[in-house]
């Protein structure tokens, strides 16, 4: 029915240069806390200095004292307040701790909010609100004493049925190899640079909120929700989104705050959250840890593979990262257990966090190929090759698998063949060096979506949908599949996205912008087309000049044609495009669909770890990935690019660390909570591999934008063993766990 997106031979799309670049080195883009500049008053959250316990009594008089203040909101005067449910789906909560106290389950939960003239005063005033408490001993992670633990898959729709292949027990205690080790991640934030920020303004019964979301449908049914209004009177407003990473996909308490607060005084209401309070009153990755087994022949043959993970999360809800569905697929290991435990601690509820299921689960099983091939005495990449299936383990197809190709273009790239096998053999003067790899993997997921296309007479076009930029390319993909099907020149193409007033778009989540917004404007586009009787487009004919529509135009006498169309992937049913204009997403693909859709990729690097003192660096990385079409290989290559160097980070850098005397995060800000500079970041080369796959979507898009980051901790923990014999299992990889 549809045609492919015109491409190249390669599949490769051009490298245009991003729509929105303009306005966002000019400060013309503007973010949710842009909006509304003159009107508004200002909140500020007041929140919990203790992890369990409740509140013993509030005295707001002092603060309402203050000169400029025009509310103190607490328990007390909020506790009507409808809940949204809590969801580990777009569409929902983050968490299910919506209320002011007098009940306190975690560090930091919000316990009461100011409002004032100004930000100052509101400052001021929550510090004034005098709060006592009865203090109880909190739960902080694994360990600690008063954790109650449950099995996932009882608790969590998105963990029920994990994936159990044959009697794995059986088949790893009659190998003849076996192998089990335990892995740790830690506790890490996302920190976009943009803060957490929501502004409320009321007018005739309607609101309009201006938040960065990752789901502006999903958010306009939740604050209808919160309100008990109609979906229609709620409108979200997001043009341009500072970062999210998953930490701006749902719905957050503080919202439905601030648009209470802007409802009671009837003024626009204003919220930055802090750094230190974005820690807190948003979500963040889980803890985990990971017991894996294998049993193997001598050659190298997988013949049983378990994976049980353990993931805190906070008292009421079971949030679950659930990665064994993929780790369970990314090799064909002739049988298969797996397993998910949570564990409730005095925690705010975690969510997604960039590469959500896969980061930490795929960290600790690539982790263990290494491991299991230095116990085979095999080479890591010829491991992988040895297990490398067009099927998995129950017999499914995948719908394309590039994985040995990505890992001989990157191995070429890199140099892999002057890798020496034994720890600590290759040297330069007082540097170890070491070489390390392993698989990048991530489930293609498609959505649904709507989209409007307008095409002018002078060959100008509007592309509208309620799709996301998290600064990831959406508005330049979407452009150019648009300039691509029509045949005009990117000069000539405007997208707007980021509104709830446009036609329904995904949520911003799993990767899956650029292929359900990108099918859809492959079907307005042909529904434009087919109304001026026009043909096809010239492929790759996006950078010339305009195709002459001008008789087609007279013909039908009009000076505009618009079509509204949309996408319903594989898997979508009939109403899954009224659902998600209520606000419920549908992403199909990955593991679920007929045949397994997932983006690969494989990654090497090279570090240094000093002989005295364990500094480690990473001088090197080549990722090479295959996912499909790339609509445009310069937005393409940024991510790849900024998923390595965050994988990078969660290597040897990042972790929030939480004190287990009291359950509150003690690096809650970015002085001391460590990502990369650019001094940490060498050469870092990115190699796309061409594959088209049609099966995924009549575009042949996979996604790409959370693949970089997968593998990445794992292959440098692989290159630090490399280099000093230390295996490190537990994230991140720090000098003093290389001290002897
Ligand atoms: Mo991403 S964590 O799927 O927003």
């Amino acid at each position: 029915m549809n045609r492919a997106a015109p491409a190249p031979l390669d599949n490769m799309g051009r490298p245009e240069p991003r729509l929105d670049g303009r306005a966002k080195v000019t400060g013309e883009a503007r973010y949710g806390s842009d909006f509304v500049l003159n009107d508004a008053v200002h909140a500020f959250l007041i929140t919990s200095p203790i992890a369990k316990g409740r509140i013993a009594s509030i005295d707001t008089r002092a603060a309402k004292r203050l000169p400029g203040v025009l509310e103190v909101f607490t328990h007390e005067n909020t506790r009507d307040l409808e809940e949204v449910p809590f969801s580990t789906g777009g569409g929902g909560a983050t968490t299910s701790i919506q209320q002011m106290g007098p009940e306190i389950y975690h560090d930091g939960q919000i316990i009461g909010m100011t409002v004032a003239d100004t930000y100052e005063v509101a400052q001021e005033a929550a510090a004034l609100v005098k709060i006592e408490y009865e203090v109880e001993q909190p739960s902080a992670t694994f360990g600690s004493p008063g954790l109650t633990q449950e099995d996932a898959s009882k608790a969590n729709e998105r963990a029920k049925g994990l994936p159990q292949f044959g009697d794995a027990d059986a088949a790893i205690a009659a190998a003849p190899v076996k192998f089990e080790a335990e892995y740790g991640t830690p506790t890490e934030h996302h920190n976009p640079i943009e803060l957490f920020t929501t502004t409320a303004v009321w007018r005739d019964g309607e609101v309009t909120v201006y938040e960065p979301s990752q789901f502006v449908y999903g958010q306009k049914h939740n604050v209808a929700q919160k309100f008990g209004i109609d979906d229609a009177r709620v409108r979200i407003v997001s043009p341009y989104v500072g970062g999210a990473f998953g930490s701006k996909a749902q719905f957050s308490p503080r919202t439905g705050f601030v648009v209470h607060a802007a409802r009671v005084l009837n003024r626009p209401v204003k919220l930055v959250a802090t750094r230190d309070q974005g820690f807190t009153v948003q979500t963040y990755r889980a803890e985990t840890r990971h017991k894996i087994r294998f049993g193997a022949e001598q050659d190298g043959t997988i013949k049983g593979f378990s994976h049980e993970g353990f993931e805190v999360t906070s008292r009421p809800d079971p949030y679950t990262v659930a990665g064994v569905e993929d780790s369970a697929r990314l090799y064909n290991y002739g049988t298969v257990k797996t397993h998910i435990t949570l564990v409730h601690a005095d925690r705010n509820t975690p969510g997604f966090m960039r590469s959500p299921p896969v980061v930490p689960y795929i960290y600790a099983l690539e982790n263990a190929m290494d491991e299991l091939a230095v116990e085979l005495g095999m080479d890591p990449v010829e491991l992988r090759r040895k297990n490398d299936s067009m099927k998995d383990t129950t017999g499914k197809d995948w719908s394309s698998r590039a994985l040995m190709q990505c890992y001989d273009e990157a191995a070429s790239a890199f140099g892999w063949s002057r890798r020496e096998a034994t720890p600590g053999a290759m040297r330069d003067g007082d540097w170890l060096v070491g070489f390390g790899c392993a698989s990048a993997v991530y489930p293609t997921h498609v959505g649904a979506s709507a989209v409007r296309v307008r095409l002018e007479s002078d060959g100008r076009v509007t592309v509208q949908v309620a799709a996301h930029d998290l600064g990831t390319g959406a508005y330049t993909v979407i452009g150019q599949m648009a300039a691509e099907q029509l045949g005009v020149p990117m000069s000539h193409v405007a997208v707007e996205l980021g509104d709830s007033a446009f036609p329904a778009g995904p949520v911003a989540g799993g990767s899956n912008t650029t292929a359900s917004c990108c099918n859809a404007v492959i079907k307005a586009c042909e529904a434009i087309l087919a109304r001026l009787a026009a043909g096809p487009a010239t492929p790759g004919n996006n950078t010339g000049v305009t195709r002459d529509f001008e008789e087609a135009f007279q013909r039908l006498g009009v000076g505009v044609v618009e079509e509204y169309a949309e996408y319903l992937p594989p898997g979508a049913k009939a109403d899954t495009m009224a659902k998600l204009y209520r606000g419920t997403p549908f992403l199909g693909g990955g593991s679920k669909g007929e045949k397994l859709m997932y983006a690969l990729g494989a990654e090497f690097v090279e570090v240094r770890v000093h002989r005295l003192t364990r500094e480690i660096r990473v001088p090197r990385i080549v990722g090479a990935f295959a996912a499909g079409h790339i609509v445009n290989t310069r937005t393409a290559r940024s991510q790849l690019m900024g998923g390595m160097i965050w994988g990078i980070s969660s290597a040897l850098h990042e972790a929030t660390e939480i004190d287990p005397r009291n359950a509150r995060y003690v690096n809650d800000n970015l002085a001391d909570y460590l990502v990369p500079v650019n001094a940490d970041i060498r050469d870092l080369q990115v190699i796309l591999v061409p594959e088209r796959d049609t099966f995924v979507n009549p575009a042949g898009i996979k996604g790409l934008g959370e693949l970089g980051n997968v593998g990445t901790a794992a292959a440098v923990a692989s290159a630090v063993y490399n280099a000093t014999g230390v295996r490190v299992r537990d994230l991140p990889i720090r000098l003093e766990k290389l001290m002897a």
